[in-house]
């Protein structure tokens, strides 16, 4: 009953039906621009005290000097976004970002420097880009002046991204307090109304082949600890059949027991010796930690679902019904398998790209 597992890890952030929260936040992106090095730095002090991705915007063309002429390019590029802040071709280009897909994240944190009392026309090009996938997403701002206050550059913020959710006033560091920005950012950390994270608790849901169920969870540290990691991304692993009433694979790792004298019925769903789980198409009595209930109509539906009898099957458990696109895949197991982009195992895998041993490979 040894069976290679592989723990598919994807960008789901699903949001569905809750029972509980779970009180972290959720993703969070660092969009920063920076002309003289002091946003880098403060981008750094931030990303030494939360759990972020940064990202950097720079400019297409590299030669300007802004601050040259008594900051004469600056102020030209400012002027020609203020005679037509609609038209893209308005906004000077920026190189194409390293972060394309905003979808995962829930926060973003956009760190910019003052220019004539506006927002940097760089970080103007990336907001009115980008102003679309942003929205709804949790947005603070951090304003870097030499000194003058920041009431432009938020202005131009909630033009530039009318459909956000603000995460509460921006932060204003100058010359005279740059040094103290950890203490600053730390404070300011704290007001902020970051999105949390969503956590799934009571459900998840069982794909076999084509068809998915979903499966009401009993409320224990085992489901907790399972749910948690679904969070960071569907596990699927092989299972086979035993004793003729049960689909039984491991799932590479230890999830915490409160095994108890259990009779099981069928959609059963419980926790085997701290890693395998079981799937009840008939009954069993033995000492389980239960996980939940297939959510089934018939018996039939039941038995040809968990293709009761057939034996190998890979199962995928995830924290929502939607197919989510896998990023990350790591074997628990280092076995020569492999496994298809969609954690299905490749028995004679030829042409194309599989899984193996946690790594893409083209055969
Ligand atoms: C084109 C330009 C215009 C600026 N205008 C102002 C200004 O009006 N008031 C001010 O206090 N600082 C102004 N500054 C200074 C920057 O806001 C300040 O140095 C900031 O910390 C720069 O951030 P960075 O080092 O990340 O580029 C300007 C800088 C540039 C390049």
């Amino acid at each position: 009953m040894t069976l290679a597992a592989v723990v598919l890890t994807c960008c789901s952030e699903d949001s569905e039906v809750s029972a509980q929260t779970v009180e972290s936040t959720g993703k969070t992106l660092v969009v920063y621009y920076s002309y003289t090095g002091n946003c880098e730095q403060i981008v750094e002090t931030l990303a030494g005290q939360i759990q972020a991705d940064v990202m950097r915007i720079e400019p297409a063309d590299k030669t300007q000097r802004y601050e040259a002429n008594n900051y004469a390019i600056g102020t030209e590029l400012l002027n020609t976004i203020k005679a037509a802040p609609n038209e893209a071709t308005s906004y000077p280009a920026i190189d194409p970002v390293s972060v394309e897909d905003l979808s995962p994240y829930q926060n973003i944190i956009v760190v910019t420097p003052l220019w004539w009392s506006q927002m940097a026309a760089i970080m103007q090009t990336y907001l009115f880009n980008h102003s679309t996938e942003m929205s709804e997403k949790h947005v603070a701002l951090i304003v870097s002046s030499h000194s003058s206050s920041i009431g432009g550059v938020v202005s131009d913020a909630k033009r530039l991204l009318p459909g956000v959710v603000w995460a509460g006033d921006a932060l204003w560091i100058n010359n005279s307090n740059h040094s103290a920005r950890a203490s600053m950012i730390e404070n300011w950390l704290k007001t902020l109304n970051l999105a949390k994270k969503q956590t799934i608790m009571g459900k998840m849901y069982i794909n076999i082949g084509s068809k998915t169920l979903p499966v009401v969870l009993d409320d224990n540290s085992a489901t907790e600890a399972l749910t948690a990691a679904l969070q960071e991304g569907d596990i699927a692993y092989e299972a086979n059949d035993y004793g003729g009433f049960e689909k039984v694979g491991s799932i590479g790792s230890m999830l915490p027991t409160e095994d108890a004298q259990t009779t099981t019925q069928p959609g059963d769903v419980v926790l085997y010796n701290g890693s395998q789980i079981v799937l009840f198409y008939g009954s069993n009595t033995w000492s389980y930690t239960r996980l939940g209930r297939i959510e089934y109509t018939s018996a039939e539906e039941l038995e040809a679902f968990l293709k009761a009898g057939q034996g190998n099957v890979v199962v995928r458990l995830s924290a929502s019904s939607a197919p989510t696109a896998i990023s990350v895949v790591r074997t628990a197991v280092g076995e020569d398998v492999y496994y298809t982009m969609n954690g299905q195992r490749a028995y004679a895998p030829r042409k194309g790209l599989f899984i193996k041993n946690g790594k893409k490979v083209v055969l």
